[in-house]
Parts: C-alpha cells; structure tokens; sequence
C-alpha cells in the first residue's frame, strides 16, 4: 500500500501520481489535500508518515513545490526515511542506500514526465540489504531526536 499527499502546490502531480499508480495496478491511499486551496505540507507529511509508521502502508509519495517542506516535516518521524529525489539516479541510490520509505517530489521543480520515471524506479527498486548499507540505516534509527 502505498500512501500519498501533497499541498496545494503538488495537488496537481498528486492526482496525476493516482492515475499513474493505478496504471501500474498499486494500491494508494491518498491523504490529501483535495484542491489547489493554500494549505501547510506538515500536515500531510505528517498523515503519511504516521500511515508508514503504522503499518497501513509501507511507502510514501509526498510532493509540494519543491519536496522539501514535505522531507524535513517526514523526517521528523523516527522511523521514516525520506529523500527529494530529482533525478532517476537519486529514486534509486535512495531506495537501494538508505532504504528510504518516502519519495518527496517538487512539483515546481521537476517535468511531469521526468516524475513519472522517479516514481517508477522509487517503487521497483529494492534496498540493497548489503552490511555497510544495514549499519548505516540501523544507526539513522540511533541517531538523537532532540
Ligand atoms: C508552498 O508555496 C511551498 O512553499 C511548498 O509547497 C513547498 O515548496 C515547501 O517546501
């Protein structure tokens, strides 16, 4: 299950992100927001990462202008790992190094077509599992939350 969000400012690649999801026969859960209407990315950020945490779903698509709102507040919640990711390159060194479980997309930032790439390879691309990467993410879960 894959749970997704966005504000005002990505609520247009959100619903493309639901057309694209349902093409590839993912199930989603979509957390809002529900129009172009200003609105905070917090708040969504926060809806998705509690849905990981949970156990309702076990990725995350957050977009808002430039994804990075939507990473910092996202990262705010131990457990989660998310990453902006630009490029194809970033989706997969993200899922394969760091095991990332949310995809922090700007909408202001990157093509529609370049996203859809992003998504795909974000969703299809494992961890790596290999020693160095397990430490390495076994000591983000370590790390302070001060
Ligand atoms: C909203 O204008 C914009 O600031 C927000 O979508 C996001 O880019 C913040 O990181």
């Amino acid at each position: 299950m894959i749970a997704i969000g966005s504000d005002h400012a990505g609520y247009r690649y959100k619903e493309n992100t639901k057309l694209l999801l349902s093409s590839l026969h993912e199930e989603f859960i979509d957390y809002g927001t529900t129009s172009e209407e200003s609105t905070d990315y917090p708040d969504y950020a926060a809806l998705v990462s509690q849905a990981i945490i949970s156990g309702q779903a076990t990725r995350g698509i957050l977009i808002c202008g430039t994804g990075i709102g939507m990473c910092i507040a996202a990262n705010k919640f131990p457990g989660i790992r998310a990453a902006v990711c630009e490029s194809v390159a970033s989706a997969r060194l993200a899922r394969e190094h760091n095991n990332a479980n949310i995809l922090c997309i700007g909408e202001r930032i990157t093509p529609w077509e370049k996203a859809i790439e992003i998504i795909s390879v974000f969703l299809n691309t494992p961890f790596d599992g290999g020693e160095r990467h397990c430490r390495r993410v076994e000591k983000l879960n370590r790390l302070p939350n001060l």
